[in-house]
């Protein structure tokens, strides 16, 4: 029997906000035009003649035409398929071909959501109240760095909810038990600031130098970007990005973009095990959050990780409707 019949599976909750990766920064091409789904709705995402990115929502104010689907770039304007209404960089309604008289501009706006392109990915921010963005993402030193890597890229979609994802990141003990590792994980540091929660944990590893002291340093940035600094003594070391975008409910994508550092580091082909090694703890997560439950009130032990600490970050995503309305039309879209 269930221990609580009654609760679901998850809390039910809206969408958390914060800045998700949409894509990599390759996969989308001067004047390209493709629809993209996630949060639950449609959006059209392309980019202008110039080489700017644009994710707007998908609908076309007149007659509801998916912008995304034959939509077409004019120089800095999308040109929607369906009557040939153009919209500029803003969203803002900039002509109606059969109209001339036509009345333009912010009142037939499609909403522009915020884009930008960092560390070779393209983030987008979302907020279900539509308000603006309130904290940024870091620029990583280390990508592009000639002693670093390029990025492994990968990929996995699961059946469950941003937060089930991250709390894995001070779960501690889960470390040993489902992914191998070595030694007991301690968790150093847990510790939150507004929206940004910095993790430190401490391992031993087994490595062809010996034993060696080791930590994951994890910085997570709002509730759908973390970066992972992942390093064994003076042997190796790793960094990713933990990247997580909702796409429905109950339904995300995990992407992590890792590098392995190449120089200052011993045994270099390490650094570019742990990148496997990265990934297939991913892999073993995935079956344990497409079908685990959440508990609400869970039964812990004394050497368990900082989970409710955890818990008590991530509420703040969902306490949006207390801190001002401010709509993302208001903000961005209008004349
Ligand atoms: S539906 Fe887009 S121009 Fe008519
Ligand atoms: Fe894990």
């Amino acid at each position: 029997m269930d221990r609580f019949p009654h609760e679901p599976r998850f809390p039910h909750e809206p969408y958390a906000f914060g800045w998700y990766q949409i894509d990599y920064a390759d996969q989308l091409k001067p004047n390209d035009v493709r629809p993209f789904r996630a949060f639950g709705r449609e959006f059209v995402l392309w980019r202008d003649g110039e080489g700017t990115a644009h994710l707007f929502d998908a609908y076309c104010p007149h007659l509801g035409a998916h912008l995304g689907h034959g939509g077409r770039v004019q120089g800095t304007e999308l040109q929607c398929p369906f009557h040939g209404w153009r919209f500029d960089q803003a969203g803002r309604c900039s002509g109606i071909p059969y109209s001339p008289d036509a009345r333009l501009g912010g009142s037939r706006a499609v909403t522009a959501w915020p884009v930008v392109e960092q560390n070779g990915l393209l983030l987008g921010w979302w907020h279900p109240e539509g308000q603006a963005p309130g904290f940024e993402t870091p620029v990583l030193p280390e990508y592009g760095h000639r002693g670093w890597s390029r990025y492994r890229r990968h990929h996995w979609r699961a059946s469950t909810v941003w937060q089930e994802i991250q709390e894995n990141i001070v779960d501690s003990t889960h470390f040993h038990y489902l992914h191998g590792v070595d030694s007991l994980a301690v968790v150093d540091r847990c510790q939150p600031t507004g929206p940004v929660l910095d993790v430190n944990i401490l391992h031993r590893f087994r490595t062809p130098a010996g034993l060696q002291d080791g930590y994951i340093q994890t910085t997570l940035y709002g509730p759908f970007f973390a970066t992972v600094r992942f390093r064994i003594g003076d042997v190796a070391e790793i960094l990713f990005v933990d990247a997580v975008t909702p796409i429905d409910d109950g339904i995300v994508d995990v992407r992590f973009s890792l590098l392995a550092r190449l120089e200052g580091v011993r045994i270099p082909d390490m650094s570019l095990a742990l990148v496997d090694e990265a990934i297939k703890q991913v892999s073993e997560d995935v079956p344990i959050w497409n079908h685990k439950m959440h508990w609400a009130t869970p039964s812990l032990a004394p050497g368990d990780g900082p989970v409710m600490k955890f818990r008590a970050w991530a509420k703040q995503f969902r306490n949006y409707k207390d801190a001002g309305n401010t709509t993302l039309n208001e903000q961005f879209a209008t004349v």
